[in-house]
């Protein structure tokens, strides 16, 4: 699912061009067009169907970037060959996530994690490294979360996802599972969504010589506390969440969908070319988010959040919607690539 919508992101875009392919060794031989089932609305672009699948254990051949999207296991066994041999490793996977030395990078909300790449033995030793997106039930969370921390404070956070089958991969979960059902239970989602959330919004503690990379730093998690119920259920795209927070001040509605439709980062501050013009976007109507009408806004990586009110048990709820593929998977890795590009991290 998610290598599909890399191919589906870099076909027109403006600094990346798709060299390589690789995938399992069912795949490995093979036209990408015969090893693939291509789910996506838009065509397989023909020259990519024309590629020839590598294999991926080995980084003879292939190109300095990697846009990698592999089960954790396989990723990590496989990702630090790559950034040994001095790749850019740019995943989607969560073996390295947690790691202290490997950043969990949302360019609009701590784009400062970076330079703790500079502290990876890959990275001293063949100036490869790896970097991780977060994942995808997370990444719509903190994107509605980070204005709020900035301008008033995060106490506790309660998160309740609605996930779509497609954050599964493909075949994902069997129809006979989830057609008309809610699965409440996706393996180790709860835990990752709520150490990457921390991870993501927590901060830098120490500096680098920029030159000799000596020093030393940490990404300090940040300290509020949070609980995390995932379900599954019969949506295609698109994850949403019920969130009940309390804040370290008090604050007006108005100054909290101010906080939103507001936030910027720099990821548009150096308009990388996907970074969504808005990356949270308050609707107004009673009933919105809704997966179907508002999954793709700002081509699947803006952040959907509705239904502001009190909350009788914390300070404030509301509902979120993030695009799990786009935004939550490949689009995340694209404008993680773009931001490394644009500091002067890719070779
Ligand atoms: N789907 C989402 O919404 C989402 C969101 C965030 C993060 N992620 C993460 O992204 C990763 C991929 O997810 P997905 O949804 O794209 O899964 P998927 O549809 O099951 O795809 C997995 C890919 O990994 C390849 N693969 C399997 N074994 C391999 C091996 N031994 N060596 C090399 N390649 C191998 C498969 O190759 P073949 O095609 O040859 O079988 C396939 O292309 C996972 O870590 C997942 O947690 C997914």
């Amino acid at each position: 699912m998610v290598g599909q919508r890399f191919i589906q992101l870099l076909e027109h875009h403006p600094w990346f061009e798709i060299a390589w392919l690789a995938a399992s060794d069912r795949s490995e031989g093979k036209l990408y067009g015969e090893a693939v089932r291509w789910r996506l609305k838009t065509a397989l672009p023909k020259h990519i169907a024309a590629m020839r699948m590598s294999p991926a254990n080995s980084a003879d051949g292939a190109p300095k970037v990697i846009f990698a999207a592999l089960d954790a296991a396989i990723a990590a066994d496989l990702e630090p060959r790559f950034a040994e041999a001095g790749c850019a490793v740019v995943s989607n996977s969560s073996a390295f996530r947690m790691h202290a030395d490997v950043p969990l990078v949302i360019p609009e909300v701590n784009p400062d994690h970076l330079p703790i790449i500079e502290t990876q033995s890959w990275r001293k030793k063949s100036r490869g490294y790896i970097v991780t997106n977060s994942n995808c039930s997370a990444m719509g969370l903190v994107l509605a979360l980070a204005p709020l921390q900035k301008q008033f404070g995060l106490l506790t956070v309660m998160a309740t996802t609605m996930q779509a089958v497609s954050g599964a991969g493909y075949p994902g979960v069997p129809s006979l599972d989830i057609l008309g059902n809610v699965v409440p239970y996706i393996a180790k989602e709860e835990e990752k969504m709520e150490e990457e959330t921390q991870k993501l919004l927590g901060h830098i503690e120490g500096s680098l010589d920029g030159r000799s990379g000596s020093g030393s730093m940490k990404i300090v998690p940040a300290p509020f506390a949070m609980s995390a119920h995932c379900n599954r259920v019969a949506v295609e795209d698109g994850h949403m969440e019920s969130i009940s927070v309390k804040l370290g001040r008090s604050a007006k509605p108005d100054e909290i969908i101010a906080s939103w439709n507001e936030f910027r980062g720099l990821a548009q501050e150096l308009k990388l070319p996907s970074a969504p013009e808005r990356p949270v976007v308050y609707l107004t109507a009673p009933d919105r988010p809704q997966p179907r009408i508002d999954v793709d806004r700002g081509n699947g990586m803006t952040t959907s959040v509705g239904r502001l009110r009190p909350c009788n048990v914390f300070d404030w709820k509301f509902t979120v919607l993030s695009h799990n593929v786009i935004r939550g998977a490949a689009g995340a890795a694209v404008l993680n690539g773009e931001l490394l590009k644009a500091q002067g991290y890719l070779p």
